[in-house]
């Protein structure tokens, strides 16, 4: 879906810190997080800066990526905003994307500034969250199926078909899941946790969110997700419960990178320096976008998973973003559980 914005008349606020200057002109940007807050944060970016022509593109983290890749020789794209961790860390190491310290640095959040520190400055933490589940509480209660609250509880077998969980290579939330049950398990108990979890999935979606979107419209039961996207369905007043697996469960540094060899630099990081204020990320939740923030002084709304309530392993951000690691974890998804899958 290709979302071109018109700028509009209008200039909130300013920050008295020294931030990029912005030139009037384009900036091309692939967006990783829900597609309404994807919309959200463009119309509200066009209004502060009337001067710059936004044209956004939502794709799942690990199409994005993909889609560096393929625009290495004659980057389209300038910013790249949002979405998983894991294929953002991948892009850096690449060098697909550019080093970048942003003066609002120092007002981030202890992780995303290690994103930074790890990628050698070529991306950053912009929210993090954590992974879990999404139940249909209606459907399970007619089903007579105890509600799951532990990985192994979604092996049981009277779940078979109600399950959905997207594709790790073009989902990031996937591949976050994919790799928290390595660093949970061991690789080959992760992966035969993972046939045997396959016996129940239905669906492979391409965008992370979609499984417990379909949970709310009851299309499927569970949604494997990242909590805070099962969070906005309730919030929207579906009936789902939104699970914080018992075993402990990974989550993700949500980032941003800036393109090797962009175009509109200097929107780009007009985009960058904005999207790290507390005033631009306390706008997400306006989107049920109900991620943690990473400028401390952003809003956290009241309805976004505290990391406080949640078991969360130490999710090693740089050896799961390493590329040769998720490329073989990956291949290995493919082999195992992709070609049985269709
Ligand atoms: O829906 C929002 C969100 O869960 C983000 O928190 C996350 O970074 C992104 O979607 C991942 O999307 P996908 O799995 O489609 O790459």
């Amino acid at each position: 879906m290709r979302h071109t914005l018109l700028p509009v008349a209008i200039v909130l606020g300013c920050s008295s810190l020294p931030l990029a200057a912005s030139a009037a002109g384009n900036l091309n940007m692939i967006c990783s997080a829900d597609v309404v807050v994807c919309e959200h944060m463009t119309r509200i970016f066009s209004k502060e800066h009337p001067d710059i022509h936004v044209s956004m593109v939502r794709l799942s983290a690990g199409e994005a990526y993909a889609r560096l890749r393929s625009e290495a020789r004659n980057p389209r794209t300038d910013i790249w905003w949002a979405g998983t961790g894991d294929p953002h860390m991948q892009a850096a190491e690449e060098k697909l994307t550019q080093e970048y310290k942003s003066p609002l640095l120092d007002q981030q959040q202890d992780w995303a500034k290690k994103q930074a520190e790890i990628s050698g400055y070529r991306t950053v933490g912009i929210y993090a969250g954590a992974l879990g589940w999404g139940y249909n509480t209606k459907l399970l209660a007619e089903k007579k199926i105890k509600p799951p609250a532990c990985w192994a509880d979604l092996l049981n077998p009277a779940l078979k078909g109600e399950i959905q969980i997207a594709n790790p290579n073009s989902s990031g939330t996937a591949y976050n899941t994919l790799a928290t049950l390595v660093q949970i398990m061991g690789e080959d108990q992760a992966f035969d946790y993972l046939k045997k979890l396959n016996a129940n999935v239905s669906q492979y979606t391409k965008s992370g969110s979609a499984p417990v979107k379909a949970a709310a419209r009851g299309e499927t039961t569970v949604g494997i997700v990242f909590m805070h996207d099962a969070v906005a369905m309730q919030v929207d007043g579906f009936p789902v419960k939104s699970v914080a697996p018992c075993e402990g469960t990974g989550f993700e540094i949500g980032s941003m990178s800036i393109v090797k060899g962009a175009r509109n630099l200097a929107n780009a990081k007009a985009w960058y320096d904005w999207a790290l204020s507390a005033k631009a990320q306390s706008h997400m939740k306006e989107a049920k976008s109900f991620q943690l923030p990473s400028n401390r002084d952003a809003e956290i709304s009241e309805y976004a998973p505290r990391f406080e309530n949640i078991k969360l392993i130490d999710y090693d951000f740089k050896t799961y973003g390493d590329s040769a690691k998720r490329k073989a974890l990956l291949s290995r998804w493919d082999k195992e559980i992709g070609a049985s899958a269709q």
